[in-house]
C-alpha cells in the first residue's frame, strides 16, 4: 500500500469527505443521495452498525485467508465493484481505472448499462472477472442486440437489475436539473467553476455519453436528442416473461439484482437465476425499503445454504463486509465507496480503496478468530432473547 495515501486516506470516510470537496454539487448529490427523506440511505448505514460480531481468541487466525470462490473463480476477497451508472460523469474517466484495479486485485467489476464507457471497451481491461449489468430496454430488437453484444464481448455473467419497475423521483436531481448531457445553466457552471479538478477531467475525457446505448441513437442526433431517446427506451418493468426471455437468450450465469422479498427470492431462482443480489439499490428507489442487511437472514433461511446470495447497501469498510457475510451473504457489492475513492484520489483511487478494504477485512477476521470467510457465518452475536434466522 502507498504509505502517503494510507496516511491521508486510511478509511472510506476520509475519501468521502475529500470527494465532496472535489465534485460539483449536482454530481455529489447524484452520487450520495437517495430519494424522499433519504431514510433508506441512512437505514443501510445504520443496519450495518447494528450488527455485532463476537470475537474468539483461541483460534489460530493470525493470517486469515480472505479469498472467496464464486462461479468457479477464486477471488482475492469477497467483494465486487457494484454497477454505477454515469460513473464517468460523477468522476470523469473513472470507469477504466476502476475496472483495471479490480482486475489487478482479482475482484469482480460490474459495468452498468448506463456507464459512460462501452461494454466492449471495458471487457479487455477488466478481464475475465468483469460482469455486465443489464437494464432491459423496452425495444425487443435492441434488447436482443445488447444481450448478444455482451456475449460477443466475452462476458460470462449478466447482472439483471429488477428493482426499477418504473422511473422514480430523486428530489436532489430534480432540483439540480440533472440530465445527460449536463445542462450548462448558470448554476451548473458556478458549481463546476469551483471544482477545477472535475472540470479538467471533463476537458480531458470529453462530455460523457451513454456509451452502451449510443449505437441505437438515430444517426446524427444531437446529445439532447440522444438523452430523450434514452429516457424513452430505457424504461420498463422486468416482468416474469421478460426475465424468462433474457434467461433463454443468455448462455452464461445470471445474477438477479434488487431482490428484497423472500417469496420473490425463491421465484427468481425458480425462473433460472444463478444467484441473487439482495439490495435496495443503495436506498435510491423506495425510501421505505428495508436494507439488505435486514432481510438477508430471512432469505438465507428460506433458500438454504446452497443458494448463491450477494448483498449490498451501506458497506463502507472491511468490517462491514464481514458483517454482511456474517448475516448470510456469500459475497458483497460496494457502490459509492469506489466513486468516493476515484473522486478523492483520481486514477489510483480504486487501487487504494481496494487495498484498504482488504486490509480492514484481514484485520477484522484476525480479531474475530476467523481463518476463512466461511467462518464469518458463525460470528453474529445477538443479545439473549433476540433470536433470528441463522445460516443453516
Ligand atoms: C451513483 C449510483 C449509480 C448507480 N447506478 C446503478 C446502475 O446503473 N445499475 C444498478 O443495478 N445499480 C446502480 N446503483 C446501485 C448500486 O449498484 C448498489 O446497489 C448500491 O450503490 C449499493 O449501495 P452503496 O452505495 O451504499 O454501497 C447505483 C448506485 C449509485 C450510488
Amino acid at each position: 500500500m502507498d504509505l502517503a495515501l494510507e496516511r491521508r486516506f486510511p478509511c472510506v470516510a476520509d475519501m468521502e469527505k475529500a470527494a465532496q470537496r472535489r465534485m460539483p454539487r449536482f454530481a455529489w448529490d447524484y452520487l450520495a443521495g437517495g430519494l424522499g427523506r433519504e431514510a433508506s440511505v441512512r437505514r443501510n448505514l445504520a443496519a450495518m452498525e447494528e450488527v455485532a460480531l463476537m470475537p474468539r481468541y483461541l483460534a489460530d487466525a493470525d493470517a486469515p485467508d480472505i479469498g472467496a470462490n464464486l462461479f468457479g473463480h477464486r477471488f482475492d476477497a469477497p467483494f465486487a465493484v457494484a454497477p454505477l451508472g454515469l460513473a464517468g460523469l460523477l468522476w470523469p474517466g473513472s470507469e477504466l481505472p476502476l475496472a483495471q484495479a479490480a482486475r489487478q486485485h482479482k475482484l469482480p467489476y460490474i459495468l452498468s448499462t448506463f456507464a459512460n464507457t462501452s461494454l466492449e471497451a471495458i471487457r479487455p481491461e477488466g478481464g475475465d472477472h468483469s460482469w455486465f449489468q443489464f437494464y432491459p430496454p423496452n425495444d425487443p430488437a435492441m434488447e436482443d442486440d445488447m444481450v448478444d453484444r455482451a456475449r460477443r464481448a466475452g462476458y460470462d455473467v449478466l447482472v439483471v437489475t429488477v428493482d426499477i419497475p418504473a422511473s422514480t423521483r430523486r428530489e436532489r436531481d430534480i432540483r439540480n436539473g440533472l440530465s445527460i448531457p449536463p445542462v450548462y445553466d448558470l448554476s451548473t457552471i458556478a458549481q463546476v467553476a469551483v471544482r477545477p479538478a472535475w472540470a479538467i477531467g471533463i476537458l480531458r475525457n470529453g462530455v460523457p455519453d451513454f456509451a452502451n446505448l449510443s449505437p441505437y441513437y438515430p444517426k446524427g442526433s444531437s446529445l439532447a436528442a440522444a438523452a430523450e431517446f434514452v429516457g424513452r427506451v430505457m424504461t420498463g418493468h422486468v416482468t416474469r416473461e421478460r426475465f424468462k426471455k433474457i434467461r433463454d437468450a443468455w448462455p452464461g450465469k445470471i445474477l438477479v439484482k434488487g431482490v428484497l422479498h423472500p417469496d420473490e427470492a425463491q421465484d427468481y431462482m425458480s425462473l433460472g437465476g444463478d444467484g441473487l443480489i439482495v439490495s435496495n439499490h443503495g436506498g435510491r428507489q423506495l425510501d421505505a425499503a428495508p436494507s439488505a442487511a435486514e432481510v438477508i437472514g430471512e432469505i438465507r433461511a428460506r433458500l438454504g445454504p446452497e443458494t448463491l446470495l450477494l448483498a449490498d447497501g451501506g458497506v463502507r469498510s472491511g468490517l462491514d463486509i464481514a458483517r454482511m457475510l456474517a448475516l448470510g451473504a456469500d459475497f458483497v457489492l460496494i457502490g459509492r465507496a469506489f466513486l468516493f475513492a476515484s473522486a478523492a484520489i483520481g486514477h489510483h483511487g480504486g487501487d487504494h480503496v481496494m487495498n484498504v478494504l482488504k486490509a480492514e477485512l484481514t484485520a477484522t477476521m484476525a480479531q474475530l478468530g476467523c481463518r476463512t470467510v466461511e467462518d464469518l457465518s458463525a460470528c453474529r452475536w445477538r443479545p439473549k432473547g433476540k433470536a433470528g434466522e441463522s445460516r443453516t
